[in-house]
């Protein structure tokens, strides 16, 4: 979602390096589509278990889920129906997994119970039955559910196996947003320390007005490091005697100017222009 976006940020780069990547950076807009037309928005930890097609993806699934409401429907009309019936008040249709659809009587009212409730499960204060009518409705329920889950599961193969195929799309798009994600936090840094573009010569000098080491003017107070100039070159300037006193700044110096040649060279990688 967030790559159009950042696509669209690149189209005004001037950069070839940017402009390259602009070109390379697929949305992938089939894919996101895909995704967004099949998956449900908070899909279920297991693929296994259903839940994760989104309606109106595969009509097939849709008509069994549809199936399976409707006999949910049923069975809470069911409840009230016998309780009616039967005159038991406090008549209970549950389910558990292991045993199914039960209706549930209990003790006190078990003298009302009709000779077609089949007993199913005793339990301490009561007894569970099943009826014909509501064996049918469990068949159809459990068997729609089974359908469901066996038909959402063999279609997020099927979506899976599309996305294996453009594994290699997926692939550059990845490392192009890693790329943007340096270059941006390159510039970032820049940005909040004030660090000028280099000028990349092929001359062999080197000629740094204002240098400043980028770590140790971390770890000081703000404002107090103070800045070095240094002019280097093939000629008359091969060399530079760096003297001064214990603690004076010469290994932060030299370093310094090591520091920012490489960031110059990050540059020169990048070859931003
Ligand atoms: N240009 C500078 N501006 C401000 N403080 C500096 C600068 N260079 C060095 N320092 C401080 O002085 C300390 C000693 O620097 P260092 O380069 O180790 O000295 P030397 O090698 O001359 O003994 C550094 O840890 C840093 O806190
Ligand atoms: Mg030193």
């Amino acid at each position: 979602m967030h790559i159009p976006s950042l696509k669209e940020n690149l189209s005004f780069a001037n950069s070839k390096l940017l402009k390259d990547l602009y070109e390379k950076l697929d949305e992938l807009k089939d894919i996101v589509k895909l995704i967004d037309d099949a998956i449900v928005e908070d899909p279920p930890i297991s693929v296994k278990d259903g839940g994760l097609i989104k309606r109106g993806y595969n009509t097939e699934i849709d008509t069994y889920k549809e199936a399976s409401t409707e006999g949910k429907n049923w069975i809470v009309a069911l409840e009230a129906k016998e309780r009616e019936n039967t005159g038991i008040k406090n008549l209970k249709v549950g389910y558990t997994k292991v045993f199914g659809y039960y209706i549930e009587v209990t003790k006190s009212f078990l003298n009302q119970v009709p000779d077609r409730f089949v007993r199913k499960q005793t339990l301490t204060n009561g007894e569970r039955f099943i009826t014909e009518e509501l064996k049918k409705m469990e068949e159809k329920i459990l068997g729609a559910e089974e359908k469901v889950v066996n038909l959402e599961y063999l279609e997020f193969t099927k979506i899976r196996d599309e996305i294996t195929k453009n594994i290699a799309r997926l692939q550059l798009t990845a490392s192009v947003v890693a790329s943007i994600d340096v270059l941006a936090s390159l510039a970032t840094v820049a940005e909040d320390n004030n660090y000028v573009c280099p000028e990349i010569t092929t001359d062999g000098m080197i000629d740094i007005k204002d240098g400043r080491h980028p770590v140790v003017e971390k770890m000081i107070e703000s404002g107090s490091f103070v800045q070095n100039d240094i002019y280097l070159d093939k000629e008359e300037s091969r060399v530079a005697i760096i003297t001064g006193p214990n603690m004076a700044g010469k290994s932060t110096f030299m370093r310094q100017v090591a520091i920012i040649t490489l960031m110059a060279q990050i540059r020169k990688l990048c070859s931003c222009n």
